[in-house]
């Protein structure tokens, strides 16, 4: 199977998860990327099983929107059910690194609220360490050069994402080079980075559940 038939895979087995749970009142939170992609599509034609959607990203609320499906704003949804995303890599614990999208903030703030968080993903995602791929920063602009300094201290090769300007309005470093054997604790620390806004490890709020796609058929994982 291609790797775009393993993420459709996934993301319709993230629709079989939810259904039996969709009510006419609930909101879902859906994210961004390819997979995420897939996802919006599979539920599409579910639409009136629910009420609506919170989105991540600017282009995954035009792509509900386009389907038909409301999207609300977060700040006047008390409960969110369920928050369906993808990642760029996840380990057993299912730490994920996100945001080769540039989506990471909203996605952080999104599964933040969610009660529960499925990560949808093909195989390739799966690794025993994070860090081959380079971990997005969120950072206000003006402290580009500061945050860059800082993430070298840290041991990482940041470098600006060109040309990539986030829909809040800020930029991406992507670090190089990482090998994160403690994600929580580097998760914090690069928080408390002056300018930054986000970073890409969500290991202080992991995914509840992965779903990878494999040859094999999508396999569930809950964090060990
Ligand atoms: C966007 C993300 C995506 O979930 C991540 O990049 C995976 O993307 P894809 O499903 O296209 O492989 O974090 O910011």
């Amino acid at each position: 199977m291609t790797q775009d038939q393993l993420k459709k895979a996934t993301a319709e087995a993230a629709l079989q998860y939810i259904l039996p749970h969709l009510t006419k009142d609930m909101v879902i939170g859906v994210g961004t990327g390819s997979t995420a992609r897939f996802f919006i599509d599979a539920l599409a034609p579910y639409k009136n099983e629910f009420d609506g959607c919170v989105s991540s990203s600017e282009a995954s609320t035009e792509q509900l929107k386009g389907h038909g499906i409301p999207v609300y704003d977060l700040n006047a949804i008390a409960d969110l059910r369920f928050y369906i995303d993808g990642a760029d890599e996840s380990n057993k614990h299912l730490h994920l690194i996100k945001g080769g999208g540039a989506a990471l903030t909203r996605e952080k703030i999104v599964a933040a609220v969610a009660r529960e968080f499925i990560c949808i993903a093909d195989e390739s995602k799966a690794v025993n360490v994070l860090g081959s791929f380079p971990l997005p920063v969120e950072v206000i602009p003006m402290a580009r050069s500061h945050v860059g300094r800082e993430l070298v201290k840290l041991g990482g090769d940041p470098a600006y994402r060109e040309g990539v300007v986030t829909d809040n309005g800020n930029l991406i470093l992507d670090v190089w080079n990482l090998q994160i054997l403690d994600p929580v604790a580097l998760e914090q620390q690069i928080n408390s980075i002056v300018g930054v806004v986000a970073n890409g490890l969500f290991a202080s709020r992991p995914a509840d559940v992965l779903l990878l796609g494999t040859e094999d058929g999508v396999k569930t994982y809950t964090a060990l």
